[in-house]
């Protein structure tokens, strides 16, 4: 009699501890991650920022997740992809530094039953892309290029063109969004193109083909390098003549970029007036439009971005279909997209559209 309880108070030990391993085994334990997110540099705010919005967003998730960033690099973001599966990820976020050189690292996943979601940028030419959640880039694009239109000053007035990374298949998205606004207004004389003999070639060409918009970024990319922008923008204007001087407009990519060439047309007192894009709303672009030195920005909430991706990840998670709203082509395949709408920001708004909204505090800021 004794023996037998003995034996039943044992299995049961036993059962209870089972449990308990298996608990901690789980997505919701300690032991495993669920969703791994892989960013695609911390050099850059934009991708800090998200890396933040990120942050706050998991705290409400009962799914372990983790961040890593690739450092501009695909050998490393092939690594992270691989930390990743080993500790045994069910949903990968990743924003690639090279559409292309990430495919294999996405591969890698699959092969695993991993479900990809792109992020922010395309990975492109391969099948092993579930989900893309995104900004509306060709939007983006052309917001920049209306901001030019719409303080354009006579004509025949400068334009300048910078573009973003060409290994990044948005900066393709951002030039032709751009290229629809402004190639009418380079037609009509409003606009002449000063520092790219490729875009002058293509200046009466409405549409531009993939092929065409690499001649004019191979020329024009900043590779989303400050210091290459800079460099770029100095070239140009050494090489400038009078006539490409005087009002000009800049189509600059992005904030990082923008501040750099916008520092660089400032000091050259033939320059009587710059006006500048710009795209992420970096608190070191708000700043500059709060100064005077940068025109616009195009703000990109993400937290909107981050709470798509993460609902995306959730729903794979529960089992459930993602909710998605058109479809993009990475060159392979069209994947499945959720798009989020964009803000422009200049003088005028900027309190309201990125204070007042809780996006940042007010004492980031001087001069608001
Ligand atoms: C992003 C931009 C960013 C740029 C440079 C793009 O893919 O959409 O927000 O400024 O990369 O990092």
């Amino acid at each position: 009699m004794k023996k037998s309880l003995k034996a039943i108070s044992l299995a049961l030990t036993v059962i209870m501890l089972s449990i308990l391993v298996a608990a901690c085994n789980s997505n919701s334990g300690s032991g495993k991650i669920s969703v791994g997110i892989v960013l695609p540099t911390k050099d850059e705010e934009r991708w800090v920022q998200d890396e933040q919005r990120f942050k706050d967003a998991i705290k409400d998730t009962k799914y372990k997740t983790e961040i890593l960033f690739s450092q501009g690099s695909p050998a490393k973001e092939k690594e992270n992809v691989e930390t990743l599966i080993n500790k045994g990820i069910k949903v990968l976020i990743i924003c690639p530094p090279d559409g292309d050189a990430a495919a294999a690292a996405v591969e890698a996943a699959k092969k695993e039953g991993i479900k990809v979601i792109s992020y922010d940028r395309l990975i492109t030419n391969t099948d092993a892309v579930d989900y893309y959640v995104t900004f509306d880039s060709v939007a983006v694009g052309a917001a920049q290029a209306q901001y030019l239109v719409d303080h354009a000053k006579g004509s025949g007035q400068p334009l300048y063109l910078y573009a973003g990374a060409a290994s990044d298949n948005n900066a393709f998205l951002f030039f032709e969004g751009a290229w629809n606004v402004l190639q009418p207004k380079i037609a009509d004389g409003t606009f002449k193109i000063a520092n790219s003999s490729e875009a002058e070639a293509l200046k009466d060409t409405a549409k531009l083909s993939r092929d065409q918009m690499s001649k004019i970024i191979g020329q024009v990319t900043t590779n989303w390098d400050a210091n290459e922008a800079k460099n770029k923008a100095q070239t140009h204007l050494t090489a400038a003549g009078a006539d490409l001087k005087g009002d000009v407009v800049i189509l600059a990519p992005n904030d990082g970029t923008s501040r750099s060439i916008a520092d660089v047309f400032a000091t050259d007192s033939a320059v009587t007036s710059y006006v500048i894009s710009g795209q992420d709303a970096d608190k070191a672009s708000v700043q500059y439009i709060i100064d005077g030195k940068q025109s616009m920005t195009v703000f990109k909430d993400v937290r909107t971005l981050v709470k798509d991706a993460m609902g995306m990840a959730v729903a794979i998670l529960d089992g459930k279909t993602p909710e998605t709203t058109g479809s993009y082509p990475n060159g392979a395949i069209d994947v499945k997209a959720k798009q989020t709408d964009v803000i422009v920001v200049e003088q005028s708004n900027v309190k309201q559209k990125l204070i007042d909204s809780g996006y940042y505090q007010a004492s980031e800021f001087t001069g608001l």
